[in-house]
């Protein structure tokens, strides 16, 4: 019987350890011809080389996709090993926690080259390629964290961005044959193992492997019809994230000055506040309704 990915070629960025090694190893399972990509160049030697020795198909690449030229190269050494690109896991990432008012210019700077343009650059690359082989699925790696948490302030804006790309390619590429869908794991990997807040929120059986098959299910032809989708996995749950949109009551007038702002708020808008961030914190405003210690 044939395997889920028999016949696709797919790039795994960052896939020398943690969420990436363990999605180019059950992409390779499911039949796939991988590139596995790694800043890390010898993890990536290392992953491809345990994927052949388990009978996969896998070759390494060492580029960075923060440059848009050896995104590119990733592309097309995936093109000139395995004849196509069928399949892309925009997965290379960085993390790391900081308070507004303690964090680094250069230290934003390099999370967003990676984080946000890195996915930028190999998924322009990649569509063309795709494009010119008549279609093929991407995978973006995103995060619970783009609805916004505590001292993740430039990481959870990445991965908002990557969502709001994701979105927006899906848009475009519909036509072209190509997918565009993000995942939002949780995963015991060097990302987590660095951040007590994190481990905490990670049980130890949350394993990697427990979320590549939600990735390979995406590149496969089992999810065709379903893009512009961000779903999150977290070993035991599953479920598609609900997206932002325009929220009724949108009032008109022929135009807004403060007062009528002030207005605006003070009759309607005030009781439609949402809860923002991940933990879908009450905003102060409306604190005094929703906390039982305090009355209104
Ligand atoms: N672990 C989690 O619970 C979790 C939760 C939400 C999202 N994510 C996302 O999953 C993805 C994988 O993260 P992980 O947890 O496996 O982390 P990880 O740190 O274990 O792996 C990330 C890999 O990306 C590689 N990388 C970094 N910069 C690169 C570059 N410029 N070019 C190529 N490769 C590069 C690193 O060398 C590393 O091997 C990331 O995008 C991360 O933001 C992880």
């Amino acid at each position: 019987m044939g395997k889920l990915l028999d016949g696709k070629a797919v790039v795994v960025t960052g896939g020398g350890r943690g969420l990436g090694e363990a999605f180019a190893t059950h992409i390779a399972r499911a039949g796939g011809s991988v590139l596995v990509n790694d800043i890390d160049g010898e993890l990536a030697d290392a992953a491809a080389a345990t994927i052949r020795e388990a009978g996969g198909v896998a070759v390494a690449s060492g580029h960075s996709v923060a440059d848009p030229a050896q995104a590119q190269e990733i592309v097309e050494l995936c093109v000139k090993e395995f004849g196509a690109i069928d399949g892309l896991v925009n997965n290379a990432g960085l993390n790391y926690e900081a308070l507004p008012w303690e964090d680094d210019a250069a230290q934003a700077r390099e999370l967003i080259e990676v984080n946000v343009l890195g996915v930028m650059y190999t998924g322009m690359a990649a569509v063309k390629a795709m494009m010119a082989g008549g279609g093929g699925s991407i995978v973006n790696i995103s995060s619970g964290a783009s609805l916004g948490q505590r001292k993740l302030g430039v990481y959870a804006a990445s991965k908002g961005a990557v969502a709001s790309l994701t979105y927006s390619w899906a848009l475009d590429l519909e036509d072209a044959g190509i997918r565009v869908n993000a995942v939002c794991p949780l995963a015991h990997t060097r990302m987590v193992w660095k951040s007590e807040r994190s481990l905490r929120a990670c049980p130890p059986d949350r394993t990697p492997a427990r979320i590549a098959p939600l990735v390979s299910f995406l590149l496969g032809p089992g999810s065709e019809g379903i893009t512009g989708q961000m779903i999150r996995c977290n070993g035991p749950q599953l479920h598609v994230m609900g997206q932002p949109f325009l929220k009724a009551p949108i009032l008109e007038r022929e135009s807004w000055d403060t007062e009528t702002v002030q207005r605006a708020f003070d009759e309607v808008f005030n009781a439609h506040l949402e809860n923002y961030g991940l933990e879908k914190r009450v905003p102060p405003l409306l604190r005094k309704w929703t906390d039982t210690t305090r009355s209104a």
